[in-house]
């Protein structure tokens, strides 16, 4: 296994829309679980392969305390969603900021596990915006371009400017 590394935002590979996944085999077996891998040593709660530049449709979450509750979504779509919440969101992309989006409250999504098989899912709180931020970035989408010009373009030159500072 291995830890990949991360895209920080604003690199414009985060915009790159992923492909779905014709065959769920060994290799993407194994980027699953490098994934999974790097979203435990971030630490964070979710992943999306369009991070770790490679752009397919899977995304790995795992909302619970002691790493136990790992969810794996292939070819993910959302089929139903209602309500709405405010959601204080982070991401490893965008280390260091915290905003309030606008989510569906619940969702039901669809999508293949890492065996290639289809499964359904209902859910609400915490998973339900956790599974639209991770399939928003598949969508090459960050959780920032739903803020202000503005406050998007002071994230983006703070992030910069800490990209600069960390360069040899
Ligand atoms: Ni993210």
């Amino acid at each position: 296994m291995a830890v990949l590394p991360i895209l920080r935002f604003p690199n414009s590979r985060l915009h790159i829309k992923a492909t779905p996944v014709v065959a769920v085999d060994d290799s993407i077996r194994q980027l699953v679980r490098d994934m999974a891998e790097t979203m435990y040593a971030a630490p964070g709660i979710g992943l999306a392969a369009t991070q770790v530049d490679v752009h397919k449709q899977i995304a790995v979450i795992d909302t619970s305390d002691d790493h136990s509750g790992l969810l794996v979504f292939i070819n993910a779509r959302i089929i139903e969603r209602s309500g709405e919440c405010d959601s204080e969101e982070g991401c490893l992309s965008v280390p260091g900021v915290h905003e309030k989006v606008k989510r569906s409250e619940w969702i039901k999504v669809r999508a293949l596990n890492e065996k290639g098989e289809p499964f359904e899912l209902e859910a609400d709180g915490l998973l339900a915006v956790c599974i639209q931020h991770e399939l928003d970035h598949l969508d090459g989408k960050v959780f920032v371009e739903y803020l202000s010009r503005l406050k998007q373009s002071r994230i983006k030159s703070r992030l910069l400017k800490q990209a600069q500072d960390a360069a040899p």
